[in-house]
């Protein structure tokens, strides 16, 4: 073998070796890059349902220290995005003390409500080089970030993903949720609905998951949810009701 080729058959192992080792997960590759100082995330992901997030809410991609609800630094989204748009957005020159950079949904307080995709920065602690993360195509609006990210971690194991409708009748599987919720009768408690167009306080979902709402029925909710997301329980309550609360402003 010549010289000259024995460098680039090497150089081309060295380059293949280099790419399978840094594959640690579906959404996440490395490239190389010479401008960035310290370590950079840059995210893609095509968006849709833009419009649907309510004012109180935005998308983001922020970094959090481990055990902190609160964003470090937060990189918005333009609300303005139209459907189906691929959007890339770097957080540059991370600190060593971030544990996760997450294209999250975020309240006005910078603090975490649901996380959409995630990196861990542990994996990457000797990365100098831009991280990539690909979310892929995601639907940001309310309901859709309820379903995926309540209703299908939580709730189908007991609600519908085992065939049938489900624990009391409710089928809370993707294309059947809405249908089952809006303003359908309980079957559980008289005279009450499962949820209210409009009005949280009076929906038998919010109550279920609300503190305090261990006993309403006989399966305890509230604890589904506060043991799926821990801290971020309060946030995701209040974002369900957001999203009942506007329901008939949608109509
Ligand atoms: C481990 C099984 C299980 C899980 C998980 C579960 N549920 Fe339930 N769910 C039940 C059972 C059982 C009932 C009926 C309780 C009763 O008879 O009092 C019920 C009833 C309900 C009702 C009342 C329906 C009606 O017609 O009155 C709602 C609303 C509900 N669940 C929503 C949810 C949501 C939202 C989640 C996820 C956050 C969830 N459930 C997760 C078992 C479950």
């Amino acid at each position: 073998m010549h010289n000259s080729q024995f460098i680039i058959a090497y150089s081309f192992l060295l380059f293949t070796l280099m790419f399978a080792s840094c594959d640690s997960g579906d959404i996440v590759e490395t490239v190389t890059t010479n401008d960035s100082n310290g370590r950079a995330v840059k995210l893609s992901a095509t968006l849709s349902g833009m419009s649907d997030l309510s004012d109180k809410y935005t998308l983001a991609l922020a970094t959090f220290k481990a055990n902190d609800n609160y964003a470090l630094t937060l990189y918005s989204m333009p609300a303005t995005t139209t459907d189906g748009t691929e959007v890339s957005i770097v957080a540059p020159n991370i600190d060593s003390d971030v544990s996760t950079v997450e294209l999250a949904v975020t309240n006005r307080l910078r603090q975490r409500v649901i996380s959409l995709a995630s990196i861990n920065m542990d994996d990457y602690a000797s990365a100098t080089d831009t991280i990539r993360m690909n979310a892929g195509a995601i639907d940001v609006s309310m309901f859709s970030i309820i379903q995926h990210n309540v209703f299908n971690a939580s709730c189908i194991q007991c609600h519908g993903a085992g065939g049938g409708n489900g624990a009391a009748g409710l089928n809370l599987t993707e294309g059947q949720a809405l249908a089952n919720l809006t303003d359908v009768p309980s079957t559980r408690k008289e005279g009450m609905f499962r949820v209210v167009s409009g009005n949280d306080s009076q929906s038998l979902l919010h109550q279920i998951l609300a503190e305090g709402g261990e006993d309403i029925l006989h399966y305890n909710h509230t604890e589904v949810l506060s043991s799926h997301f821990k801290n971020d329980v309060a946030a995701v309550r209040t974002f369900i009701d957001d999203w009942i609360n506007r329901l008939k402003i949608e109509k």
